[in-house]
């Protein structure tokens, strides 16, 4: 564990975002969960220390049900890390969002069912939640991008498959705005981690939402974040430039003063 490199933030994302690193180097990360999704690349964005988690594996060999969403929380921390930003695809349930848009969600409604959500295995541990993402980190992708969009609620569904029309009208009712299955429990791991969380959620497609047509398939979702994808790292690139000081920011302070009972690796 000693020869890891230092990364202040991290990006967890599609295996398309390798590039976006400069002068990375991959690290294998053993963790007390097992494996993360894959080794961890380490690089520089916009002069900082920026570390690249393909959230599916380098040639997606996990899907969204089968992460090991708590080695990939546990090894962003052990590298050091304090922030991480969350590209990922949606569907959108609502027409006040359209495919190619790209949204800060600030609420998730978590309707996983069969993944471990959390290191917390003993103990009085329960974390504030409240707000799931970071402010300051939201603020910092939103202020990249005039054309992205703040605010909204995702819920994150099992998966793999995708929603039925009911599943998919029932969650437009809701007022919820996008779909994923990815969202959680990542945002909790991170937090129970210290780390401040933020995501970028780019609109793939309708959901399930149109009556007509076939609904949404996954060549649907692949190809159009695959042509979002320089869209993607630009924005990230000049967020990661203006990500504020995570010193003192309640995502990491919450634990503070109570008896955290699980294992949090030392900062890198
Ligand atoms: N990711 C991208 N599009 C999605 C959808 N419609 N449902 C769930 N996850 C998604």
């Amino acid at each position: 564990m000693s020869e890891l490199p230092r990364a202040d933030i991290a990006v967890i994302g599609g295996s398309g975002f390798y590039s976006f690193l400069d002068d990375a180097t991959e690290h294998d990360v053993t963790t007390p969960y097992g494996d993360p999704s894959a080794p961890v690349a380490v690089g520089e964005v916009a002069g900082r220390s920026v570390a690249f988690l393909p959230r599916h594996g380098r040639h997606h060999d996990h899907p969204p049900h089968a992460i090991n969403y708590r080695a990939n929380a546990w090894a962003l921390r052990a590298l050091g890390v304090r922030q991480v930003l969350a590209p990922c695809a949606v569907g959108g349930l609502r027409e006040t969002v359209a495919p190619g848009d790209l949204v800060v969600p600030d609420q998730l409604v978590d309707r996983t069912h069969r993944r471990v959500g959390s290191f917390v295995e003993s103990g009085a541990v329960h974390m504030p939640f409240a707000d799931p993402y970071c402010p300051g980190m939201s603020a910092a992708l939103t202020g990249a991008d005039p054309d992205v969009r703040a605010g909204g609620t995702m819920v994150i569904i099992e998966g793999p498959r995708f929603s039925t029309r009911a599943e998919s009208r029932h969650y437009a009712e809701q007022r919820w705005d996008l779909v994923n299955m990815t969202g959680a429990p990542e945002a909790a791991l991170a937090r129970e981690m210290g780390q401040c969380y933020a995501a970028l959620a780019l609109v793939t497609d309708m959901d399930a939402g149109a009556d007509a047509g076939d609904g949404v398939g996954q060549d649907e979702v692949f190809a159009r974040f695959r042509q979002n994808l320089e869209r993607l790292t630009g924005l990230l690139s000049r967020a990661i430039a203006a990500l504020p000081d995570p010193t003192g920011c309640t995502c990491s302070t919450w634990a503070d003063g109570l008896e955290v009972t699980y294992d949090v690796p030392a900062r890198g």
